[in-house]
């Protein structure tokens, strides 16, 4: 079958920007934090992918962050590699130092511009913000020419006022104009006004191009994208599997699939390689630990089944009575290798390939051995077994606190109690405790040997496949100090699972305080 609505030439047809922002707006959400290794993962990844501008971070905001703008700003080879600041010199500064080895170097700086922020957050009259419009983005045009500003909380900002400002800003130097929906309140035939009436109104409008930012507050997010380019802008700001602030960011694989399979009334073009796009969400997911919802569209599991009797039928016939897009046009590959107990390194390897994983030797022979382990253990090894398995290797590479060994007594006869070995830095500990049930029981035997004072803010467990032999895909988010990490562990005992993503979450918070406090967390491994 072949994608409906993919013909058009594209030469009448405008090139629409795709700026990715999950490394930016997307980390900012609560829990979703990743370290340095997995940031420079995801940008290589929507480089390969076709993404124009890779939104890495907000140098200003942390030594971490900085170093990983430099470090993506480093190393992307196509893409423009884009920092975030506020409107200060000294964000602008050390933001122009953290892209400036970049081949295509963006500095985007803001400022909010609705009256609810100017009085109460900023505290500054409308007159004294069009002045720090026009002095920061000359600061930025002065240290790299492409220069993005946004009018933050622009769909509550008054017209006059958002016309004045972008004046400013493009007479300034800035290149791209971005109106955000910061907080998610717009709707689509008003976002589109905004965009039509603010580019009739400011003369010098066609010196820059328009930007969409929308937040999914009220679930519009990807409907006001496409009505923000009805309006004329070009640019789409977005972030894999749509994660962001509150309800999430515009999610880059349902407006590029939208622009692709209605492409007979949407008439714009980009760059991405929608092949690529199970690949990215699955990584995402993976990295941040954040579960994309089964029912989600192009990336959840359920997107393209088809369970009713009605619908398989017809989908037999010809798969485009009940499919508007292959799975295949998003890199959902129909199972080519049926892997089992006897499959060797070799078709591992393909497989990996297949799934559109690259492991590097060590971590392809660990993901190896617990495919074996795992294809002893089970009778039909699904791909979603094997990328379970790959993404839990991946998320716990390079871990100092490993899990060796566990053994739980559960059960009606109580007290449930757990015998836990872990090593911190290549030192074991052991510890046997109980607990009001198993997972209670697992979690006090790690805090007994990591001491911390970290609350559980969530457990969640998943079946990965079907079967009650499934692997169980365990999600914990933990908080200390006014941060959140979420870490994910798999296996097929469940209990396993609970104990490795408690211990992924306590090295991710482990990473963070080594950063701001070095001394906390040598390992407080009691005997
Ligand atoms: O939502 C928003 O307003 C932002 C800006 C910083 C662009 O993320
Ligand atoms: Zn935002």
């Amino acid at each position: 079958m072949t994608d409906q609505a993919t013909s058009g030439a594209s030469s009448n047809k405008d090139r629409v920007v795709i700026f990715d922002t999950t490394l930016r707006d997307g980390e900012q959400s609560p829990g979703a934090t990743m370290t340095f290794e997995e940031k420079l993962e995801v940008a290589d990844l929507l480089d390969a992918m076709g993404v124009d501008v890779i939104e890495a971070g907000f140098p200003i905001a942390s030594e971490g962050d900085f170093e990983a703008v430099s470090a993506i700003a480093k190393r992307v080879k196509r893409a423009s590699v884009a920092g975030l600041a506020r409107a200060a010199f000294k964000d602008i500064d050390r933001c122009a130092e953290a892209v400036r080895h970049a081949v295509h170097p963006r500095i985007h700086t803001f400022i909010s511009t609705s009256p609810l922020h100017m009085k109460y957050k900023l505290q500054k009259e409308p007159s004294e913000v069009l002045e720090m419009v026009t002095a920061q983005v000359t600061r930025a045009r002065n240290l790299v020419a492409d220069v993005e500003w946004s009018a933050e909380d622009g769909t509550r900002t008054d017209m006059d006022f958002l016309c004045r400002t972008v004046e400013a800003a493009i007479r300034a130097g800035a290149t791209t104009i971005n109106i955000p929906d910061t907080v998610g309140y717009t709707v689509p035939e008003e976002y589109e006004r905004i965009f039509r009436t603010v580019r009739e109104r400011v003369p010098n409008s066609d010196k820059a191009i328009f930007s969409v930012h929308c937040h999914n507050d009220l679930g519009l997010a990807v409907a006001n994208t496409l009505a923000g380019l009805a309006g004329g802008a070009r640019q789409i700001e977005c972030t894999v599997n749509g994660i962001g602030e509150r309800a999430g960011n515009a999610a880059l694989e349902e407006v590029v699939m939208a622009l692709r399979t209605r492409a007979d009334i949407l008439p714009y073009v980009n760059n991405i390689d929608s092949t690529m796009l199970h690949r990215a969400s699955k990584l995402v997911s993976a990295v941040t630990s954040f579960p994309v919802q089964y029912n989600k569209a192009i990336v959840g599991r359920n997107a393209f089944a088809h369970e009713r009797g009605i619908h398989q039928d017809g989908m037999l016939k010809n798969a485009q009575t009940y499919e508007i897009m292959t799975p295949e046009s998003v890199g959902v590959s129909k199972t080519s290798l049926v892997m089992g107990k006897h499959s060797g390194r070799a078709a591992f390897r393909s497989k990996l390939k297949e799934l559109g994983y690259e492991l590097g030797e060590n971590a392809l022979q660990d993901a190896f051995n617990r495919f074996k382990d795992l294809a002893d253990r089970k009778k039909i090894v699904y791909d979603d077994d094997i990328e379970a398995l790959v993404d839990d290797e991946i998320g716990h590479h390079g871990e100092r606190i490993k899990v060796e060994a566990l053994t739980v007594i559960a059960g009606t006869m109580g007290p449930q109690t757990a015998t836990l070995t872990l090593s911190i830095d290549g030192i074991q500990a052991t510890k046997q405790t109980t607990g009001n049930g198993p997972v209670d029981a697992i979690f006090n035997a790690i805090k007994a040997i990591v001491p911390h004072t970290a609350t559980l803010e969530l457990y969640h467990v998943e079946a990965v496949t079907e079967g009650t032999d499934a692997q169980a895909e365990v999600s914990v988010r933990l908080h200390e100090d006014g941060k959140s990490v979420t870490a994910k562990g798999a296996d097929p005992d469940t209990l396993v699972a609970s104990a490795r993503a408690y211990i992924a979450a306590l090295n991710k918070l482990m990473v963070k305080r080594m950063k701001t406090k070095p001394e906390a967390m040598t390992a407080g491994a009691a005997s």
